[in-house]
């Protein structure tokens, strides 16, 4: 059975390329969908990639794919600080594997990005690694699967 990772993008994400590029970096997220389609395709799974500005849209989203995907990777943007509403839906999806990935390392940053809602109903967090992350995040769900190349499944187990 191929298993389906959804790579949730949250507000803002859709200026990468323009936004902060210091910050952020110089890819557009359309790059970052060809590069996470092309892990994809390393690793054996299907990739359906998306974002919203929209908080109820990205809720809606991670009950979708905790009804009909295998595993979920999430940039939530800003609202990754603020989001009982994303904290809920990720809990109400358990026990399916959540990454979360920021590109900005956010601990390094202004104290209110220290924190966030996430990280506690997450499987685990990736952050500071620019678009790297979500390549990241994506080998380490697969290999939570038991997708993917053999020595990161071992390496996690
Ligand atoms: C971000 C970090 C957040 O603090 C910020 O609001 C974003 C992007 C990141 O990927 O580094 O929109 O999630």
């Amino acid at each position: 059975m191929t298993h389906t990772i959804f790579v949730i993008n949250g507000p803002n994400l859709n200026m990468l390329g323009k936004r902060e590029p210091g910050i952020y970096g110089g890819k557009t997220l359309d790059e970052i969908d060809v590069d996470c389609r092309s892990a994809g395709k390393t690793l054996g799974v299907e990739i359906d990639f998306r974002q919203s500005n929209h908080e109820g849209v990205l809720v809606d989203w991670i009950q979708e794919a905790g009804g009909s995907a295998s595993g979920v990777v999430i940039n939530p943007g800003a609202y990754g600080h603020t989001s009982i509403a994303l904290h809920d839906a990720i809990r109400s999806i358990q026990p399916m594997p959540v990454a979360e990935v920021h590109l900005s390392n956010i601990h390094a940053r202004e104290p209110f990005r220290h924190k966030t809602m996430i990280a506690p109903v997450a499987t685990g967090v990736i952050c500071g690694f620019g678009s790297h992350g979500y390549i990241l995040a994506l080998h380490a769900i697969a290999s939570r699967l038991g997708a993917g190349p053999d020595s990161l499944r071992e390496a996690t187990r």
